[in-house]
């Protein structure tokens, strides 16, 4: 296996909405010494890109770039000081952009390997929202059975991995989400709340009167305020994004301030006696050691079957406006994939022209 000589990327060239996702041809770089070449054949569409496109994630990359947080393939090319991998294993990775493509470069210290027989998208469904979750629920807030967790966004890419792999810990999940939803998350076994039409806190202290053990809150500041007053004493908060702000205006940076500064004035509370032993924390992904073990039993998990991913669409790479588009409506409950090479996939045209003739072609629940 070679260095193929051209392959299809997308990029996006400016700020804006799916008009700015182009699909383009480049010729895949030779690995260097650390690097490895991979044949991207599952990648995932995240609330990260709709930052980027809006120009609101916390380390923007300059334009024009090629998106994509994670990835699934095959390796066909390593550099000269890489060792134990090599052409024709299948490994994951989160490059944070530059896998919305057919073939990505990635750093040899952040493959994982994907067991054979665990399918490319669902084990790409595992790396940013499964790792996410995991760290979340088992490192972060160190979850108990028999505990009750309340997830914000429990429709979302991280909170339906958080409900899942909450209810298979053996806790109790109350989670929020727009009725819509509600049909696709039913079979969890988890306790939902419509956060548009219901009183949250009020449906919360009824469920939980003591209080919940653990929040995963990725809303932003205000809602971080109202999930302090749902903890049980002991309990913990675990702030992890910002979505509510993605259409403020002002700088990106302002909602980060806020959490920051509730964070370090609960901290010091806490330091000084005055929580009940209440915690609140901001949580982070990064690809080290920890994030290759997580992953690594993550994929253990799907490949014996105790968990099974929430796939709403797998899209042909150069489908990828439509993935967004479809990301953007919260039409689709699970994650979006975008699949090199897919059928129905046209090379070297825009992904505007392409959206017309995209079609899902599966969507299982
Ligand atoms: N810190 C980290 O390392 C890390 C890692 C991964 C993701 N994240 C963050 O986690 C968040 C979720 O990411 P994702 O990919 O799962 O996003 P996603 O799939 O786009 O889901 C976003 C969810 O947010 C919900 N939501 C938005 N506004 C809401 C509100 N006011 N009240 C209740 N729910 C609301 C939506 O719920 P409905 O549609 O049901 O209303 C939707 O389910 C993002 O902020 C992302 O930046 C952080």
């Amino acid at each position: 296996m070679g260095i193929p000589t051209t392959g299809t990327e997308i990029a996006l060239t400016g700020l804006g909405g799916t008009e700015v996702v182009t699909t383009r041809r480049s010729a895949p770089p030779a690995p260097g010494p650390h690097g490895v070449l991979v044949r991207v054949e599952a990648t995932g569409v995240s609330f990260a890109e709709v930052q980027m496109l809006r120009g609101r994630y916390p380390a923007q990359p300059k334009f024009p770039f090629v998106p994509g947080y994670d990835l699934v393939g095959e390796i066909v090319a390593v550099g000269s000081a890489v060792t134990g991998w090599r052409p024709g294993q299948r490994v994951a990775a989160m490059p944070r952009t530059g896998a919305w493509a057919e073939y990505a470069e990635v750093r040899d210290a952040e493959l994982v390997s994907v067991p054979d027989g665990v399918d490319a998208g669902d084990a790409a469904a595992m790396i940013l929202n499964g790792v996410t979750a995991w760290q979340l629920l088992h490192r972060a807030a160190k979850i108990r059975s028999g505990q009750t967790v309340l997830v914000h966004g429990v429709g979302g890419g991280v909170g339906v991995l958080l409900a899942k792999l909450g209810v298979a810990a053996g806790v109790r999940v109350i989670g929020t989400a727009s009725a819509s939803r509600h049909e696709a998350l039913r079979d969890i076994g988890i306790e939902l709340i419509d956060h548009r039409t219901e009183d949250v806190d009020a449906r919360v202290a009824e469920l939980a009167p003591g209080g919940v053990d653990a929040i995963f809150d990725p809303l932003g500041p205000e809602s971080l305020d109202r999930s302090w007053r749902l903890l049980a004493p002991g309990g913990s908060l675990h702030a992890y994004g910002s979505s509510a702000t993605l259409h403020d205006a002002g700088p990106w940076w302002r909602p980060y301030l806020g959490l920051t500064r509730r964070l370090a004035r609960w901290e010091l509370a806490r330091l000084l006696g005055r929580t009940g032993g209440r915690r609140a924390r901001m949580y982070y992904i990064r690809p080290n050691a920890q994030f290759r073990t997580d992953l690594t039993e993550l994929f253990r998990m799907v490949a014996s079957g105790q968990l099974r991913p929430l796939v709403a669409e797998r899209l042909p790479l150069e489908s990828a406006a439509r993935a967004l588009d479809l990301h953007i409506s919260g039409s689709r409950t699970g994650r979006i994939l975008l699949i090199p090479g897919l059928p129905g996939s046209r090379r070297g045209v825009t992904a505007a022209g392409c959206a017309r003739h995209a079609k899902p072609v599966e969507a299982r629940l």
